[in-house]
């Protein structure tokens, strides 16, 4: 079916992978790309398909009513997929007054203005709100996270996306809007902003310098491939139930210290060990806990799997080895994101604990 899709943040890690997917397996679907280009935005992620017939981007923000409303009647926006997002846990707890602005504003502003614009003909019409696992807290060693937890987000990150969804699921019960919710798990992949856990210690790994492992380094969390989450979205959005939402994961939880020791290997593997010729294990170092640390996300992905038939297809495995090969090959794309506001962040975060001078 043909869509014209307004996807947000789609300069962004998921946003990016998601447009490629796309524009590669949905030919009957327009994309347009409005995202603000904060530090986490880059338009390098999206350079190969910037002319693309199907795609267009507009720099702009979410929280823009009067843009975001010339956007809907001015491409006839059928379709909405909302990634654009604060997404990082470590900045919302030193600056949390973007995350309330960006996730919550923001998404309100969406929902009011498809709400104004798909009035009395939103049949055909969906918006898919992009959310986290995080909105419902914490597990102890056992359990998983099912569609009837409980929200108890515990980080502003976590607290201002249960928020937008609670507005999402507001606007399907109150104003019958066409909403779908996706909350899924940890993604990892191409394209991932280098200060998330893969990417910051891939990155570090390459560089020779030291890798900040949180705490006892014995938080788990659920990995999905990016790719997989992209897959889910698109079936979601073409197959899901109006006010459903629909958990996503990997059945894949790994501690923390496993993930980040697996890529040390992996790196020594492909490209040797450090010039002094010792493992990068030994560039391993912990540090201190983030504040509030959630201990263990498990998501029960049943659900998606049977109304929709969605299932991971990469195993970590084939995951890890896409990710590592994708960052070794595409040296010059971290390096573009790496500009100096990253550098001051770095600083900020781990300079004084790692010895950082990045
Ligand atoms: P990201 O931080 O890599 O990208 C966010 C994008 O949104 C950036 O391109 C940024 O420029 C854009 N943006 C930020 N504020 C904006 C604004 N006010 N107006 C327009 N654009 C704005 O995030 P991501 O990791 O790609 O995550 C995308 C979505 O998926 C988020 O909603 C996040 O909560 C959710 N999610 C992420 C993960 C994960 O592991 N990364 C897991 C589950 C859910
Ligand atoms: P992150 O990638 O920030 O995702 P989230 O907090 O949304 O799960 O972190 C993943 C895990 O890795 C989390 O338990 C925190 C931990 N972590 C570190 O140990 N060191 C780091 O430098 C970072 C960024 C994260």
């Amino acid at each position: 079916m043909k869509r014209t899709v307004l996807v947000t943040g789609g300069c962004g890690f998921i946003g990016s992978n998601f447009i490629h997917l796309v524009l590669a397996a949905r030919p009957d679907w327009q994309v347009i790309n409005l995202d603000r280009l904060t530090y986490a935005g880059n338009l390098e992620s999206l350079r190969d398909v910037a002319d693309h017939p199907a795609y267009c981007f507009v720099r702009g923000d979410i929280c823009d009513r009067q843009l975001v409303e010339d956007l809907f009647a001015g491409h006839g926006i059928d379709t909405v997929v909302h990634f654009a997002a604060e997404s990082h846990v470590d900045r919302s707890i030193t600056g949390p007054g973007e995350f309330i602005r960006t996730n919550i504003t923001g998404t309100f502003t969406l929902l009011e203005a498809a709400r104004q614009y798909w009035a009395g003909n939103s049949e055909q019409c969906r918006f898919l709100h992009v959310s986290t696992d995080e909105v419902y807290g914490s597990l102890g060693t056992t359990g998983f996270f099912t569609e009837q937890t409980p929200y108890d987000p515990r980080s502003p990150y976590s607290a201002s996306k249960a928020a937008s969804d609670h507005l999402a699921r507001a606007y399907f019960h109150t104003y019958g809007l066409p909403v779908l919710i996706t909350n899924c798990s940890n993604n990892y992949g191409p394209y991932q902003f280098p200060e998330k856990l893969i990417p910051l210690v891939l990155n570090n790994c390459l560089q020779g310098r030291p890798l900040p492992v949180y705490g006892d380094g014995g938080n788990v969390r659920d990995w999905l491939y990016v790719r997989d989450h992209c897959e889910a979205i698109v079936r979601v959005v073409e197959k899901g139930r109006c006010g459903e939402s629909y958990n996503i994961g990997g059945h894949n939880e790994k501690k923390n210290l496993e993930v980040v020791e697996l890529l040390c290997d992996m790196v020594d593997a492909k490209v040797g060990r450090l010039p002094s010729g010792e493992p990068r294990r030994t560039l391993i170092t912990f540090v201190a806990d983030r504040p509030g640390h959630d201990r263990r996300y498990a998501i029960d992905a049943a659900k998606i799997d049977r109304e929709l038939g969605w299932t991971p297809r990469y195993s970590f495995e084939q995951g890890m080895d896409a990710t590592v090969d994708w960052y070794l090959a595409n040296r010059d794309w971290m390096e573009s994101v790496m500009d100096g506001s990253y550098r001051q962040y770095y600083e900020k975060m781990y300079g004084e604990i790692v010895g950082g001078e990045a």
